[in-house]
């Protein structure tokens, strides 16, 4: 289990493999809510088995596309899976911690974090470090298959594995501690096929509720928690 946090070796390659592939509808879904410019900077961290560079990719396919990963291995990976746009030199993968992201300040314009924040250690600061790197009005859009874990669904996980399940509050107390002043969460409630919008603009909080037309094609009628959460900070 230990290789969710942090692939290591042969072991680390196929769980990232699966990782790829099973992370898929969630990756899609959130992306689906990004307007990313052709010509954007974008920076994926804990990028893993790298499939969501070649996706950031394809929507920036002028700008550049950059990955951190803590992990030697998912950073092996992620260079093997994007090997001619790490060639023509549209993909690049470094391996770093969040912690100290080695890029200059003021220099992303968006940053991704898919089904890792879990993982991260002193949370606020390296909301903070993130945010450092972002542009002004730059976006940082974090993933999660789980809306924190009411229903405890994660308590046998976390007595194998280091990690804490956050829910859209909690992560916007974090990101507001850590600098961000627009937040937007959107959470798909799979059961009713609605999709809640929570917002904290200008200091008001506001929430509507939408239909959800999201088509999974991966779906197999199964989630694990019954809210998939997208969180969206600006600068
Ligand atoms: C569960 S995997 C998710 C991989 C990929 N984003 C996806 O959605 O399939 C978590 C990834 O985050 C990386 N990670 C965890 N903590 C990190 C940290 N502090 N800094 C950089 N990467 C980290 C791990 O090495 C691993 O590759």
């Amino acid at each position: 289990m230990k290789n969710v946090r942090k692939p290591e070796g042969k072991k680390g390659e196929e769980v990232l493999e699966r990782m790829n592939k099973n992370h898929t509808p969630v990756s899609l879904w959130a992306l689906s809510h990004l307007n990313i410019e052709d010509n954007a900077h974008v920076l994926d961290i804990g990028c893993g088995g790298g499939i969501n560079l070649e996706r950031l990719h394809k929507l920036s396919p002028n700008g550049k596309t950059v990955g951190i990963d803590y992990s030697s291995t998912s950073v092996k990976k992620s260079i093997d899976f994007n090997k001619d746009y790490v060639e023509e030199g549209k993909i690049s993968v470094i391996e770093a911690n969040v912690q100290n992201i080695p890029l200059e300040d003021n220099s992303i314009d968006i940053a991704t974090a898919f089904e890792t924040v879990y993982f991260w250690p002193d949370i606020v600061n390296s909301f903070r470090e993130v945010r450092r790197v972002l542009k002004d009005d730059g976006l940082f859009m974090i993933v999660l298959t789980t809306n924190g874990d009411k229903d405890n669904l994660y308590e046998d996980l976390k007595k194998q594995v280091e990690l804490e399940v956050y829910d859209d509050e909690e992560l916007f107390s974090l990101l507001k501690d850590a600098g961000f002043i627009e937040l937007t969460a959107f959470i798909k409630v799979h059961d009713t096929k609605k999709e809640h919008i929570r917002s904290f603009v200008d200091g008001s909080f506001n929430e509507i509720i939408i239909d959800d037309n999201f088509v999974d094609d991966v779906d197999d009628g199964h989630h694990m928690a019954p809210e998939w959460l997208c969180v969206v900070a600006k600068k």
